[in-house]
């Protein structure tokens, strides 16, 4: 678990425009100036990427888009392509979020047209998964993760899969204020390693990063990182405030470091 950095991403969602995200990306930029053992990664709505692109410019922080079209160019009205993301500074993109699935209809198959887009751009992807509470409850949680593992994964040279990162967040989390335990957790993320152990080589299961994302705090996110398979957070709320945000990147040192 040692070699995997820490990755602590921070998903802004539908908030903060131009100006606003500028003033959060300058807070965070002067407050985590000595951060070096955590990679660390924001994503504003794509209207306020430039602005946090030029922000965060020499500090550590990447910055990535929150949804890529799969289509690069063409008749899609409102959609933003992948390259598009790229020549605007960003470095990764976030793929199959729950909310692009139940709000927009990401089916499995949409999603994995928007990974493949994403790889060919040059943009490392994070692929989210996880299961509903329903789904949980009917005892279905590992074969809906493992299906959108499958459809997200199946198939992909070796290199690709090494180059993107996973975020487990069980829907019932996520901006519920109700985290999965440590203990819930670090047992669906040892069983996302075991099947990707199982469809690719063995250094791309002992590489691959996996977040832990729903309703990540500062007050948790220690025992969620301290799991041997949690390598990081992909953090929604408390990533709307820069003390917060700089907490659990610092959680992520100390457990890590
Ligand atoms: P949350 O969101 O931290 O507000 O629960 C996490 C996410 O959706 O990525």
């Amino acid at each position: 678990m040692a070699h995997r950095r820490p990755f602590v991403a921070g998903n802004w969602k539908l908030n903060l425009g131009p100006r606003e995200a500028r003033a959060l990306a300058e807070a965070l930029a002067e407050r985590l100036t000595e951060e070096r053992s955590v990679d660390m990664a924001v994503f504003p709505v794509s209207i306020s990427v430039p602005a946090t692109v030029m922000a965060l410019a020499g500090s550590g922080i990447e910055v990535g888009g929150q949804d890529a079209y799969a289509a690069n160019q063409g008749a899609f009205t409102g959609a933003v392509s992948a390259p598009m993301f790229r020549e605007a500074g960003c470095t990764r993109i976030l793929v199959g979020h729950s909310e692009r699935r139940s709000v927009f209809g990401d089916s499995n198959a949409i999603v994995r047209t928007k990974l493949e887009a994403a790889l060919a751009a040059g943009l490392l992807p994070i692929l989210c998964i996880g299961e509903t509470l329903d789904e949980r409850d009917a005892g279905r949680a590992f074969s809906v993760v493992t299906e959108q593992l499958q459809a997200g994964l199946g198939g992909l040279p070796a290199d690709q899969v090494a180059a993107i990162t996973l975020a487990y967040e069980p829907v019932w989390a996520i901006g519920t204020g109700r985290t999965a335990s440590p203990a819930q957790a670090q047992e669906m993320h040892a069983a996302i390693r075991a099947w990707v152990a199982a469809n690719f080589p063995a250094f791309v299961a002992e590489d691959l990063r996996i977040q832990y994302g729903g309703s990540v705090k500062p007050d948790n996110a220690a025992e969620l990182l301290s799991q041997p398979d949690i390598d990081g957070a992909l953090v929604g709320g408390a990533s709307l405030d820069a003390d917060s945000f700089a907490r659990i990147v610092e959680a992520a040192a100390s457990v890590h470091g």
